[in-house]
């Protein structure tokens, strides 16, 4: 009896210590169809873990002045998906963005994630910016980060 429950427990600790790890990083099932159509015009729809709630808070409250570009939205969109984003941030600090407003791509987190990532290739034509995620991870727009679906070449044999 106490045997069989050892695996699940396991996997719950699991769960628990290595969040940080993860390669699935889905847009959440309660977006607002809003959510795609607002904030994945420019850029991938970030997911909304990758942040902290006050991070996402200073991001929605300035979106005129969104990194050198105007992302204003109508107030109810904008609460909706501030709301949104809100529910789903990270509780986990090392998450916590860097700048005015903050970048994703400054926090531990991510610093430590792509720490095989030599500076120069961040700035490849076939790269461009950190937050080109797509650029990198081939099934992005699905949620996938898995190190086999690296699309450069060189990141690939590094592990
Ligand atoms: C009009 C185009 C546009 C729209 C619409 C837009 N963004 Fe952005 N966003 C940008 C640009 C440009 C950057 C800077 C990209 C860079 O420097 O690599 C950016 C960067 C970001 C970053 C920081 C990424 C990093 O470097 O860490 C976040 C977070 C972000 N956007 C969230 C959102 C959210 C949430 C929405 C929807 C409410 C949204 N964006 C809508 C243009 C847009
Ligand atoms: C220059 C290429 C590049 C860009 C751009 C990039 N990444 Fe990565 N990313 C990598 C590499 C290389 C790894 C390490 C893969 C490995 O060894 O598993 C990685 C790892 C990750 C992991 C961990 C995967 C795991 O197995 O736990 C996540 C999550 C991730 N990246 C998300 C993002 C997000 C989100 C963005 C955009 C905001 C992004 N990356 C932009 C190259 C990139």
């Amino acid at each position: 009896m106490r045997a069989a429950l050892l695996p699940l427990f396991a996997g719950a600790i699991l769960a628990i210590s290595l969040p940080a790890r993860a390669d699935r990083l889905p847009v959440p099932a309660d977006a607002p169809a809003s959510f795609k159509a607002e904030c994945g015009g420019c850029h991938l729809p970030f997911p909304p873990a990758l942040l902290t709630a006050p991070d996402w808070k200073r991001v929605m409250a300035r979106l005129d002045k969104h990194y050198g570009d105007n992302a204003s939205l109508d107030e109810k969109t904008r609460r909706e998906l501030e709301d949104f984003l809100v529910r789903n941030a990270a509780g986990n600090g090392r998450m916590a963005g860097q700048g005015d407003p903050p970048r994703l791509t400054a926090s531990a987190w991510f610093q430590r994630e792509h720490r095989k990532v030599p500076a120069s290739l961040w700035r490849d034509a076939r790269v461009k910016s950190a937050s080109n995620c797509s650029a990198c991870h081939s099934r992005a727009e699905q949620g996938s980060y898995r190190g086999r679906e690296i699309a450069l070449p060189e990141l690939r044999e590094k592990h």
